[in-house]
C-alpha cells in the first residue's frame, strides 16, 4: 500500500513521533511505502513531497516541530483544490492519506472523505480542544513549559512584590491556562469560556497582597472581560478565518496596576509553548496514535480519526471529532477557583 502523510495547522511537539511510528509500522510490519507531503495541505495541492523511508525517521522521535513542515493552507479556499489533491494522490499512486492536525486540518480531512479521498486523521493541538479524544499530544508539553514559567515568575514576583500576569495560548479553550494555573498554584486563572470581571480580579489580587504574597494571574489569550471582546494583536485572519489574538495579558496587567496601585508586569509565553522537545507522555501518545492510524489506513477505515479514550486508542468518525470544540466545563473551572485570591 502507498500511504501519504501530512502535518497541518500550528506545529506541536510530538508530530515527528507520529510520523516515525507511521513509517516504522507501515514499512516494517505492513510492507507499505510512505510518502511525506510538505507544508500541510499545500503538499498534495502542489505535489510537494518528501520520501519517508526508515532512515528518514531515524532520530526524530524527540525532535520538536515537524520534519514535513506545516501551514494553514485551506484547499477549499483554492479553486479546484479538492480535485487537485485527488489528482496528485492518483499520480503518486497513494491509496490512503494520514492527516495529522487540529480542527481545521481535520475539518478538511472530513470534507475530502466526503469527496471520495481515503483519509485517516490524527488529532494534534497544544490547545487540547478537539472533541472525541480525551487528550491531544502537545498539550502535556505546553502545560509543562507554562508551569515551569509560572514557577520561575513566582520567585521574581515575590522578590519585588509585583503582580505577574502570564498569558498562555488558548483561543477558544482554556485548557492550558487551567492545567498550568493549577499546577503552578496561580492565584487567578482566566479562560475564554468564562468572561471575567476586572473588579473581581483586582479583589483577588488585593487579597493576595494583603496576605503578604505576590499574585500570579494566568490568562488564556482568548479570555475576555465581561461585556468586552477578544483582544487582537492584529486584524489579520488566516485562511480558516481565525484572527490573531494576543494582548489580553498586557491589557490586564495595566488594569490591575490602575485598580490596586500595585506594580504589575505581563509575560506572553507565545510560541515557546509549542517549541522544543515533547514530554515523555506526548512521545508515547503520539507514537500510539501513529501506530493505530497506519492500521486504520491498512483496514481501509477512512473518514475516521484515532482518539484516546481512557487508556485505549479507538477510532471515531471525523465528523464526530470535528463537530464541536472541547471547552473547559464550568465545574472544572470551579475546582480551580478554590485557590483564587
Ligand atoms: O494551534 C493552536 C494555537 O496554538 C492557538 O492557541 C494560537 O492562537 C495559535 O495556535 C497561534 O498560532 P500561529 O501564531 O502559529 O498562527
Amino acid at each position: 500500500m502507498r500511504i501519504g502523510v501530512l502535518t497541518g495547522g500550528g506545529d506541536c511537539p510530538g508530530l515527528n513521533a507520529v510520523i516515525r511510528a507511521v513509517v516504522r509500522r507501515g514499512v516494517e510490519v505492513h510492507g507499505d511505502t510512505v510518502i511525506g507531503y510538505r507544508n500541510g495541505w499545500q503538499g498534495p495541492l502542489e505535489g510537494l513531497t518528501k520520501p519517508l523511508d526508515l532512515d528518514a525517521v531515524e532520530d526524530i522521535l524527540a525532535r520538536g516541530g515537524t520534519v514535513l513542515g506545516s501551514s494553514r493552507t485551506n484547499p477549499y479556499r483554492v479553486d479546484g483544490g479538492a480535485a487537485r489533491i485527488k489528482q496528485t494522490l492518483a499520480e503518486h499512486g497513494v491509496d490512503a492519506l494520514i492527516a495529522i492536525g487540529g480542527e481545521d486540518t481535520l475539518g478538511v480531512a472530513r470534507q475530502l472523505t466526503e469527496d471520495g479521498v481515503g483519509v485517516v486523521g490524527v488529532p494534534k493541538t497544544i490547545d487540547n480542544d478537539l472533541g472525541a479524544t480525551d487528550y491531544t499530544f502537545g498539550f502535556d508539553t505546553a502545560v509543562h513549559i507554562a508551569t515551569e514559567a509560572i514557577d520561575r515568575l513566582r520567585t521574581t514576583a515575590e522578590s519585588h512584590r509585583r503582580a505577574l500576569v502570564v498569558e498562555v495560548m488558548g483561543r477558544h479553550a482554556g485548557w492550558i491556562a487551567l492545567h498550568s494555573g493549577i499546577a503552578g498554584g496561580a492565584n487567578v486563572i482566566l479562560v475564554p469560556e468564562q468572561p471575567f470581571s476586572v473588579d473581581q480580579v483586582c479583589d483577588w489580587v488585593t487579597r493576595r497582597f494583603e496576605r503578604q504574597f505576590a499574585p500570579i494571574i494566568v490568562v488564556a489569550e482568548g479570555a475576555v472581560p465581561e461585556g468586552g471582546a477578544e483582544l487582537l494583536s492584529t486584524g489579520e485572519t488566516d485562511s480558516f478565518g481565525h484572527v490573531r489574538l494576543g494582548g489580553v495579558g498586557t491589557w490586564l496587567a495595566d488594569q490591575i496596576g490602575r485598580c490596586t496601585g500595585a506594580e504589575s508586569r505581563a509575560v506572553v509565553l507565545g510560541h515557546i509553548q509549542r517549541g522544543g522537545t515533547p514530554t515523555a507522555y506526548d512521545r508515547v501518545l503520539a507514537t500510539r496514535f501513529g501506530l493505530h492510524a497506519v492500521d486504520a489506513a491498512r483496514d481501509g477505515d477512512f473518514g475516521t480519526m484515532v482518539a484516546l479514550r481512557g487508556t485505549e486508542i479507538v477510532r471515531v468518525k471525523l465528523a464526530e471529532a470535528t463537530a464541536e470544540l472541547k471547552t473547559v466545563p464550568l465545574e472544572r473551572y470551579e475546582e480551580a477557583q478554590a485557590f483564587f485570591g
